[in-house]
């Protein structure tokens, strides 16, 4: 859906995406995909697995381009970028949350938060003090020097949630994050993305093939085939999609 918003954070326009097969030949995954997303929402896009959701997530993260279509990132088309200036693009503007948590197994929790700032030139005192804020902001200042394998699974999703914090981004994109995890800890990370957005303006992508998850979202766009097939207020239930 193409959207009136204050400020434009991610605008698909016509965004088809297709794999080579290995026999030859290709795929598509994604057939014309229109949307914008506006500074401070909190949007679910939900599907089926094999639906094209993490496709469609690779590209608004930059991790990955359209076959053809325009993708702008803060207005700012991004489909013609080499792959050092996404990397750029990504580390500046987008935090990442995967279902596995993505963490550095051998590396302390708050090793593994500093790691984004690295990049960014930020002297080390406060790579630190800003990493400490976010642990503190997920509740997990006790567990700084804690190796991930030490941490229960909500607890290492906290720390992911820190790690994508740290570089202070307006997107959270978050790729099945409760999907390792039981209800009680995905109900606390879905709570606390809610909390993010609300209080701190964060806007919010997350991908989910779980109606009770997405409904923890404002707005709803569902995909089937590799096609939107609703975008709009969440629904009450899932019986319509
Ligand atoms: N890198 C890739 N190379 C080839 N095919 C892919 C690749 N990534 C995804 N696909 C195919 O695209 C389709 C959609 O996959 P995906 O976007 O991962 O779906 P979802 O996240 O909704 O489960 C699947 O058929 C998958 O096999
Ligand atoms: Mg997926």
């Amino acid at each position: 859906m193409k959207k009136k918003c204050a400020e434009t954070i991610i605008s698909l326009q016509h965004i088809n995406k297709s794999f080579p097969l290995e026999l030859g030949g290709e795929q598509q995954v994604l057939f014309d995909i229109n949307f914008d997303v506006c500074a401070g929402e909190f949007v679910a896009v939900m599907g089926p697995s094999g639906s094209g959701k993490s496709t469609c997530m690779n590209i608004i993260g930059a991790l990955d381009t359209p076959t053809s279509g325009v993708y702008e990132l803060y207005g700012r088309d991004v489909t013609g970028l080499t792959s050092d200036e996404l990397a750029i693009v990504r580390n500046e503007h987008i935090g990442f949350v995967f279902q596995q948590f993505n963490l550095l197994s051998k590396r302390s929790v708050l090793d593994n938060i500093m790691l984004p700032l690295m990049y960014r030139g930020l002297p080390m005192d406060e790579r630190i003090s800003r990493a400490r804020e976010m642990l503190k902001r997920v509740g997990l200042e006790k567990f700084e020097s804690y190796l991930p394998t030490q941490l229960s699974g909500g607890m290492k999703q906290r720390v992911a949630i820190a790690r994508a914090l740290a570089g202070n981004p307006k997107l959270i994109l978050a790729d099945e994050p409760t999907g390792a995890l039981d209800s009680k800890m995905g109900n606390e990370i879905l709570q606390f993305f809610r909390q993010l957005n609300r209080d701190l303006g964060i806007t919010i992508v997350m991908i989910t093939h779980e109606f009770d998850i997405a409904k923890y979202a404002q707005r709803l766009i569902h995909i089937r085939d590799g096609k939107i097939n609703y975008d709009g207020p969440m629904p009450r239930d899932d019986k319509n999609l």
